[in-house]
């Protein structure tokens, strides 16, 4: 999957709209890496059952903020495809049903939510259509959030490239990358397009208890593109940080608050505290349907609390003694004043985010959040 130059060539897409036939995009199914396989097996799921959509996501086989928008954008066009409804008032009601399981998958990342908002918005703007017609307009929307996610990821490698300096080491925690998202990822993509405007960067992947996606996720797409990666287990960034290993740290997010209080993968406010104990740039990146500005701080971020089991029997072994009590969340959040700058699809925002976040999201209204108090449901 490496060009001659050493360049990404087209990874597998990590989620997709597969149609039945050429000319029209319903009927059709949703394909994804099936990334609870990975490293060990690059298998796809394919379906067009809304609560195997469902499935994937609870059970992260398909994971990562803006992924999970995207299918569970995906998820809602499986859902109203087979509709049945003759009268569009009936089948947007199908199309609420829908959404409203879909959105119960998990609570954390707002991209979740902001999609299936989307969706619903969209759906009204067209009630003159009928059901059918409607089926295929959904279909449309839903692959327009997967190309615009694509273009979003790139503006961030953009901005996020002018960060980093030929030659840089970065650390990241969990995987915020093309498996995270459409393609290129967002804590990565400024990775991807160092490596083709050709910098060698240097990535540290945290290893990130207890699902392991920095290892299995990030070192895999990492490996697989040629970028030099090298895992470490949680506990060691401390050490290597010390020792000067650590240029930046680059994470992604699940749902930045008004604030600049920024939800993230288990792990990374330690992370966060490491770099500013150590003198090193601590940044996030994510696109602005990740900002939830109708929360004034990462207190208000629902935090979704994960089974026993991942930690008491990790990958196929007891590691804990049967009866003991685990408290497992799967995100902490990180409190702005430790956060050098967050990157999105329109610049850099830098402190005082209150102000320069609104500043980034009023740049394109088509990506306020779903709870955003101005993107309002016709
Ligand atoms: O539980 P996960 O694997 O879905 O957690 C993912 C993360 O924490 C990512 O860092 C975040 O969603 C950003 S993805 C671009």
């Amino acid at each position: 999957m490496t060009s001659t130059k050493g360049l990404p060539v087209s990874p597998p897409a990590t989620i997709e709209w597969v149609p039945d036939a050429p000319d029209a995009l319903i009927p059709g199914r949703v394909r994804m890496i099936d990334q609870t396989r990975l490293p060990e097996d690059l298998v796809h799921l394919e379906t067009t059952d809304v609560e195997a959509v469902w499935e994937a996501i609870k059970m992260l086989r398909v994971r990562g903020a803006p992924a999970i928008g995207i299918a569970a954008a995906f998820g809602a066009v499986t859902a109203v495809q087979s509709s049945t409804a003759c009268a569009t008032p009936q089948f947007l009601q199908e199309l609420d049903d829908a959404a409203n399981y879909l959105a119960t998958a998990r609570p954390t990342a707002v991209n979740l939510f902001w999609a299936l908002d989307r969706m619903k918005r969209v759906a009204r703007a067209h009630a003159d259509q009928s059901p059918g017609e409607l089926k295929e307009t959904l279909a449309r929307e839903a692959v327009r959030i997967l190309e615009e996610d694509l273009e979003m990821c790139r503006a961030i490698g953009r901005h996020g490239v002018s960060l980093l300096k030929d030659g840089s080491t970065v650390l990241t925690h969990c995987n915020a990358g093309g498996l995270a998202t459409s393609r290129y990822g967002t804590a990565l993509a400024p990775i991807y397009l160092a490596q083709e405007e050709g910098m060698r960067i240097h990535v540290i992947a945290d290893e990130t208890r207890p699902l392991l996606q920095g290892s299995r996720l990030t070192a895999w797409e990492l490996q697989q593109a040629g970028v030099d990666v090298t895992v470490i287990v949680d506990n060691m960034a401390a050490h290597v940080m010390h020792q000067g290993r650590v240029d930046a740290v680059l994470v992604g997010s699940d749902r930045i608050a008004a604030n600049g209080d920024t939800a993230n993968k288990i792990g990374t406010y330690g992370v966060a505290i490491l770099a500013r104990a150590h003198q090193i740039p601590f940044y996030v990146l994510a696109p602005t349907s990740t900002f939830d500005m109708s929360l004034q701080s990462g207190d208000e971020i629902p935090i979704e609390e994960r089974a026993a089991s991942e930690i008491t029997h990790g990958f196929g072994r007891k590691t804990a003694p049967d009866g003991v009590k685990v408290y497992s969340p799967a995100f902490d959040v990180t409190p702005a004043e430790y956060i050098t700058a967050i990157v999105c699809e329109h610049g850099i925002a830098k402190p005082d985010y209150r102000e320069s976040l609104k500043q980034m999201i009023d740049m394109n209204p088509a990506t306020w959040s779903a709870s955003d108090p101005r993107t309002t449901t016709p």
